[in-house]
Order: structure tokens, then sequence, then C-alpha cells
């Protein structure tokens, strides 16, 4: 069977910052118990008329641009979100219209913070069994309106960013080496959204309870969070045949800071091998992985033949892991490569004219 690889990868955020200074104005909270309880300085919040499939729109042009792929190639769009547009129809078939990706399918995918390795999983077992080639994995979140403003046990946690990837076959052995997905829905409703489906319909009742906001029993979630990502990661390697020391960089889902730096603990990873920007963007549920992803690989953290593993838990519960073989170079180590060549071919031009 072949395998499947990223070919590109995107990413964006809505331009509106909310600060934990902002957020000390309108809860009872500070700068210093958010950094020192999540390392989250600050988030970005897209404004009323922002939906999920805008800005995941746009991490999916910047992913294609990326890939050199042109929409009209793509089989199938899967769009792994919790704050999808509507109910129905799905975000991936907004974002295929919008793209004009003509000829692809298109779905969406719910497994809360795990979403996106759920989708990167789905997407290569269709690339790998010979059904598809060339696939827009995307994830999208919008999670300052599912937030409750004034719950400031959960408000200063969320933020909302896009992040997508583009997908084609590879050898075996190369790309994405495992994907292992796990799921416990016995523990459901310790992170959850109670109304608007068609369990707690919405009604007025559900409003002035303040239902349609997502809640959570943070404690005992981060305990789980913590066993749970550092076994997806063990299980994950060994899917892959691969040790942890081959490792060069962990990009976990960035939800808490001391949650990540447990779980690289666990897996003896040092500080240099872990990707954190949950700093700038809080916890953006399925879009966090491939943000981080895309600003690991613009800014050379991820060079051509390294082994990253991904590492994710959410909501479900949900929890997974991926282990990749970067296939992509970056411009940042094209040019620590090769940029000492092209400056002296344009030094001997000069001399030549
Ligand atoms: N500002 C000030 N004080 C606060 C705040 C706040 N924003 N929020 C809570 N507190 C208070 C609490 O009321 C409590 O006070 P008390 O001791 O007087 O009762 C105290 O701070 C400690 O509260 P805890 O909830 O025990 O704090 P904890 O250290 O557990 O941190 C947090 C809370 C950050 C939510 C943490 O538990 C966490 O990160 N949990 C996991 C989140 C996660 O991974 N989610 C999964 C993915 S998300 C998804 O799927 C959508």
């Amino acid at each position: 069977m072949r395998s499947a690889k990223i070919v590109g990868v995107g990413s964006y955020a809505p331009p509106r910052v909310l600060t934990n200074q902002d957020l000390a104005r309108m809860v009872d909270t500070s700068d210093k118990w958010i950094m020192e309880r999540t390392g989250i300085r600050e988030r970005h919040i897209a404004d009323d008329k922002t939906a999920a499939s805008d800005i995941g729109l746009e991490a999916a042009r910047r992913a294609l641009k990326d890939a050199r792929v042109k929409p009209e190639e793509l089989d199938l769009i899967i769009v792994a979100t919790i704050t999808a547009d509507m109910s129905f129809p799905s975000t991936a078939c907004l974002i295929q219209d919008r793209l004009g990706a003509k000829k692809a399918a298109a779905f969406d995918l719910e497994a809360a913070c795990s979403g996106f390795i759920y989708a990167l999983s789905v997407a290569r077992g269709l690339i790998a069994s010979g059904e598809y080639d060339t696939i827009l994995v995307v994830a999208s979140e919008v999670l300052s309106k599912i937030t409750d403003w004034e719950d400031r046990a959960t408000c200063v946690l969320f933020g909302d960013g896009a992040g997508a990837v583009v997908l084609k076959p590879a050898k075996k052995g190369q790309g994405i080496l495992s994907t292992y997905l796990r799921a416990d829905g016995g523990n459901w409703n310790l992170l959850w959204l109670p109304a608007g489906g068609s369990r707690i319909p919405t009604t007025r009742d559900s409003v002035d309870k303040r239902l349609h906001y997502m809640k959570m029993e943070g404690n005992r979630v981060f305990k789980i969070a913590v066993q749970s990502m550092t076994a997806a990661a063990i299980e994950g390697l060994k899917k892959a045949e691969v040790r942890v020391e081959d490792i060069s960089l962990l990009i976990t889902h960035q939800a808490n800071l001391r949650i990540i730096n447990a779980v690289a603990k666990r897996l003896s990873l040092p500080p240099e091998k872990v990707f954190i920007n949950l700093d700038r963007y809080g916890n953006t549920s399925a879009a966090s992985i491939p943000l981080a992803l895309d600003e690991a690989a613009k800014r050379g953290r991820i060079k051509r033949g390294d082994l990253v593993i991904l590492v994710a838990f959410g909501g479900g519960f949900t929890w997974a892991s991926a282990v990749i073989r970067w296939e992509r170079i970056s411009l940042k180590s094209y040019l620590a490569r090769f940029g000492h060549r092209l400056s002296s071919l344009a030094t001997r031009r000069k001399r030549k004219y």
C-alpha cells in the first residue's frame, strides 16, 4: 500500500487580539493567574460576522498555494471543527464552493481538539487505499462564539484560528508513518456543549440557562489529558517503529503549557524539541496543531527528513497521534542550504557586468 505525505501547509487567525489584560477588565482574573496556570498571553478573536468557513477558507488557500495545487485538483475536502457555520450543510461544502473545488467531495468531522489528527488519519487511509490522490484537510474553529464570556474558568482559555494541509500519495515508509486514534465516551460530560443539538434543542430556557456555551471540569480534564496524550505518543511511535530519541519535534494540541510540559517530560523530550505557540493563540481546539505545524515549518523548526510527532486530546474524550517524516523543504532551510550558492552566483554576475 502507498503512503500519504503533506505537500502544503497554511494557517490563518483573525486579526483582532484579546490580551489577558483585556480579559481582566471583563471577568475576575489577572494576567498573572492566566500565565501561571495556562501559559496563554493573548488569543485571536473573530468579529461578529466571521464564521469557521471564512477563516478555514483562508487557511485552505494558503495551504494550496504552498502545495502549488489548484482547487480543481482536489478529490476531497475534510473539515475538522466543533464550531461549524451551521448544523448543515457542512463547513466543508461551504469551503468547497468558495474554493471552486468542483470535483471534490466534502464532509465535516468532529473529534473536538483531536479533530485534525482524526481527519489526517481518514485522509491518509483514503490515499493509501488508492481511492483519492489529492486531499485538503482543514481544521477551523471560532470558539469565541461558544465561549461563556462571563465564566472566568473557561473564557481565558480559548481562541479562534484555522490551519490546513494538502495531502498527496507517497511511497511506503515516507510521509505519514502512523496515525493512532482513541476515544472514551464515558467522560463525555467533563467537556461539552449541552444545548443546540437533538438532546436539548434551542429554546428560550436553554438560552437563559447558558447551555449554548462550553462547560469544562478543567481539573479532571487536565489529568486525563496528560495520561492520554503520553499514551497516544508512545503507541504512535510503536506503530511507526520509531524511537522517541529520533523525534525532532513534538507538536501537541495547545491547551495548556503545563499539560505540554508534563507530556514532554514523560516522553523525555527536551524543551528544544517541543513547539509551543499557545501563548499567542490560546486553545484553538482542532486548529491548534495545524496552526503550530505551519508556524514550525515556516520558521524552519522542521527540516526535510525530520520526524515530527503530533499529539492531541479533546472532548469526547478523544485522543490521537501522528508520526510524520517531513517531506517538505522550508524556504528558511532551503536558503540555509543553498543560499550561499545563490549569493556567490549574484556576486559573480555583478563582477561580470
Ligand atoms: N482567574 C482567576 N482564578 C481562576 C480562574 C481565572 N480565570 N479560573 C479559575 N480560577 C480559580 C478557581 O475558582 C479556583 O479557585 P478556588 O481554589 O478558590 O476554588 C482556582 O482558580 C483553581 O482552579 P482550578 O480549576 O483548580 O485551576 P487549574 O490549575 O486546574 O487550572 C485550567 C484550570 C487552566 C482550566 C486547567 O485545569 C486546564 O488547563 N485543564 C485542561 C484543559 C484541556 O486540556 N482541555 C482539553 C482540550 S479543550 C477541547 O477539547 C475543546
